[in-house]
């Protein structure tokens, strides 16, 4: 069985359904509430062990309450927690989902006041028995400290790397990557309007790299040298129940596809197919059912 490293933040997601998004000052009763382990790495690694995967993950936790859910929410997927002491009077990071039965939106108040995880956690890991890992783009400076670690011990593995917010310095990183995955929020904060020129440009400035841009219900481009650029629609879901966690989703699908050796359109489609799967479903479970 492959083995993957995710290296990013797990959140408590509290996600209010309401029919229609309220105006500011406002108010409005919420359809119904649930509460979900979230964080875009450790989705993707939920779903990478749905795909046959064995994986862990690096981040921090707190000693409260909402990690230690989480953390077993993770054990009872397999994904093992590489952290060794939970942060001391912290608090994991909460989101504040609100999703719109109108129009499908998802509007989301972080909470953040844990520390982000970095090289000196990082450097205490024994990375020989990973096939990929995978970064979640935040925290600049120590992310390419554990992405040269990455590239010094473990020369054959993988790298992917998740660029979904504008961060100062985060883009340069991707030279140190094998796959790419951006945002259609991060093209869009650079002038892009759509993603066939954002990654004609992203290609010049990393030409060895696979890149992908997901583009919400429109679907997803990649770019790669050898397979140029490609384009593949939305695959239309069902019904659309819940689109939080789509591109994370995506992210994995890539992973696997790329794992796999899967051509740049195959696995292009193969991740527009599963994140359509998601949409249609609440949360991460049984995705391929
Ligand atoms: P995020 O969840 O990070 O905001 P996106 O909204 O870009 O990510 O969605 C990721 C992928 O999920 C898209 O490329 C697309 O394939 C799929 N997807 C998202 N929304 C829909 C939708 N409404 N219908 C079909 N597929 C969707
Ligand atoms: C979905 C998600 C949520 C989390 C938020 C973090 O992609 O990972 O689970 O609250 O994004 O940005």
């Amino acid at each position: 069985m492959k083995r993957i490293l995710g290296v990013g933040i797990a959140t408590l997601d509290i996600i209010n359904r309401v029919e229609v998004y309220p105006p500011e000052d406002g108010e409005v009763r919420a359809l119904d509430q649930r509460l979900s382990r979230g964080g875009n790495c450790t989705n993707t690694l939920v779903v990478l062990s749905q795909l046959g995967y064995a994986c862990d993950w690096a981040g921090h936790l707190a000693d409260d309450d909402a990690s230690a859910w989480v953390r077993a929410d993770l054990e009872q997927r397999g994904i093992r927690w590489l952290g060794s002491e939970p942060i001391a009077n912290g608090r994991l990071p909460t989101s504040y989902v609100t999703l719109s039965e109108r129009t499908g939106s998802r509007t989301i108040v972080h909470y953040r006041d844990l520390p982000e995880y970095g090289g000196d956690c990082f450097a205490g890991l024994d990375l020989s028995a990973y096939d990929w890992v995978h970064f979640e783009g935040r925290n600049v400076p120590e992310l390419a400290r554990m992405m040269a670690r990455v590239r010094d011990v473990l020369p054959q593995a993988g790298v992917s790397l998740e660029i979904e917010k504008p961060r100062e310095g985060l883009v340069d990183l991707a030279s140190m990557a094998d796959v790419v995955l951006f945002s259609r929020g991060f093209a869009q904060s650079k002038g892009y309007a759509e993603p066939a020129s954002f990654l004609k440009a992203m290609a010049q400035s990393f030409p060895g790299q696979a890149l992908y841009c997901a583009w919400g219900e429109r679907g997803a481009g990649a770019s790669e040298a050898i397979g140029g650029y490609c384009w593949c629609d939305a695959v239309p879901p069902a019904s659309i129940v819940d689109t939080l966690g789509a591109g994370d989703v995506f992210n994995a699908a890539v992973i696997d596809a790329r794992l796999r050796g899967e051509e740049l359109r195959t696995g292009l489609h193969h991740a527009c197919d599963l994140a359509a799967r998601k949409c249609a479903r609440l949360g991460l479970d049984d995705l391929l059912n």
